[in-house]
């Protein structure tokens, strides 16, 4: 039996239509969209065409497409970039949340050992930051807020056009992590008035190592990887045309069918949930928000009868052996389990932090696979619990 798969905000298959897409590109059509040679015109004509069609689907200019390696460079490029240059004119500050993926956390971090003065917003419970914390948290010193548009663990959605207006308020830059939006969610960086954005084709069934970053006209940034001139002198590097062209086709079809995913993925989570009331009741929580969330991706904290979280690592584990695959938050540093960083910063103890799993379906699972999936946790939990 194939694997159940569980685990599509880690990453995606790549779509046969993506790949037939990309196949020229990985052969005959080879060279590099720099060169000047005819070669080089085909491979450039490509890349101007996805990056159009890219733009067209985002509501962008397409000079304002800047393709990456994916989203963990998009994330530090941008964070960098805007950094760099707010210091110039002593701006010190970056507003963020301590939900952020750790491409966007760890490079603020960093910005310390520049003299940088991060603010982390608290969060409530849900994981929700709304934009009147983002108003009352800015002030000269902030160069740029940075709020991703999805979590990625619990699936929560922040408002990003009403952080973005409460940003533009006050003269400064916003910046959405879209990694887990783009293809799932109507993304449209004009009605949004999102100034920069990250995206990465391989959580859209394109092709892994590829991604761009979205940058407004005329906002201040500066470049973070250095070389030739490709991109307008914004990123260095030979051009990935495969990967842009099937990065292209990806998203193309991701927005196409994006209706039919909410719809698809909302039934499934309905069904998981209902089956898991009767199967499991008092025995698990939702870690995010079941207003404001989106259907795909569900977080949940599982305990025994006395109220104790069970162990999530050996839950995940047993899972696997019954071919589904799930993942969890959770880090293993130095041989030791840390609890999620999201899951803590919504205010659960480590203990529950450490009891959840992440659920997150993609456009082929089915309800059988749910209710393979509800048997199986059942089953495990049960005997999990025996022995607690
Ligand atoms: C929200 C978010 N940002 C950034 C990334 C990193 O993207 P990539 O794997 O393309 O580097 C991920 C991947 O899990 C993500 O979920």
């Amino acid at each position: 039996m194939e694997p159940i798969y569980f685990d599509n905000a880690a990453t995606t298959a790549l779509d046969p239509s993506v790949l037939e897409e990309m196949m020229p590109y990985l052969s005959g059509s080879f060279a590099n969209a720099n060169s000047a040679h005819q070669k080089g015109r085909e491979a450039k004509v490509a890349v101007e065409k996805a990056r159009d069609t890219i733009a067209d689907l985002i509501g962008a200019d397409p000079s304002e497409i800047v393709f990456t390696s994916g989203g963990t460079e998009s994330d530090n490029a941008i964070v960098q970039g805007v950094y760099a240059c707010g210091h110039k004119k002593g701006k010190k500050k970056i507003i963020s949340s301590p939900l952020e993926h750790h491409a966007v956390l760890h490079t603020i971090e960093c910005t310390k050992l520049q003299g940088g003065e991060p603010l982390y917003l608290t969060p409530d419970s849900t994981g929700m930051i709304t934009a009147e914390q983002v108003s009352e948290s800015i002030d000269e010193q902030t160069s740029l807020v940075a709020l991703m548009h999805v979590n990625n663990e619990i699936g929560t959605v922040l408002p990003v056009q009403e952080i973005a207006m409460a940003c533009h308020e006050q003269g400064v830059a916003f910046f959405t992590d879209s990694v887990q939006s783009i293809g799932k969610l109507a993304v449209n960086v004009q009605d949004s008035e999102i100034d920069f954005l990250s995206m990465s084709a391989h959580k859209i069934y394109g092709p892994k190592g590829i991604g761009f970053m979205y940058i407004r006209q005329n906002t201040t940034w500066m470049p973070w990887l250095h070389g030739g001139s490709q991109e307008r002198r914004r990123r260095g590097g030979t051009l990935n045309v495969p990967g842009i062209v099937g990065m292209a086709k990806a998203l193309e079809i991701a927005v196409e069918n994006m209706v039919s995913f909410q719809k698809h993925s909302a039934g499934l989570r309905s069904h998981l949930l209902n089956k898991l009331q009767t199967a499991l009741p008092n025995q698990f929580q939702i870690n995010g928000s079941e207003t404001n969330g989106v259907p795909h991706i569900l977080n949940l904290s599982f305990f025994n009868k006395d109220g104790r979280g069970v162990d999530g690592e050996m839950l995940l584990l047993n899972l696997d052996i019954e071919n589904i695959c799930v993942s969890n938050g959770s880090a293993c540093t130095s041989g030791a389990v840390e609890p999620s960083h999201v899951l803590l910063g919504i205010g659960l103890p480590p203990e529950k932090a450490t009891s959840s799993i992440r659920i997150s379906f993609g456009k082929h699972n089915t309800t059988q696979e749910v209710d393979y999936f509800i048997e199986k946790l059942t089953l495990i939990l049960n005997r999990m619990t025996a022995h607690a």
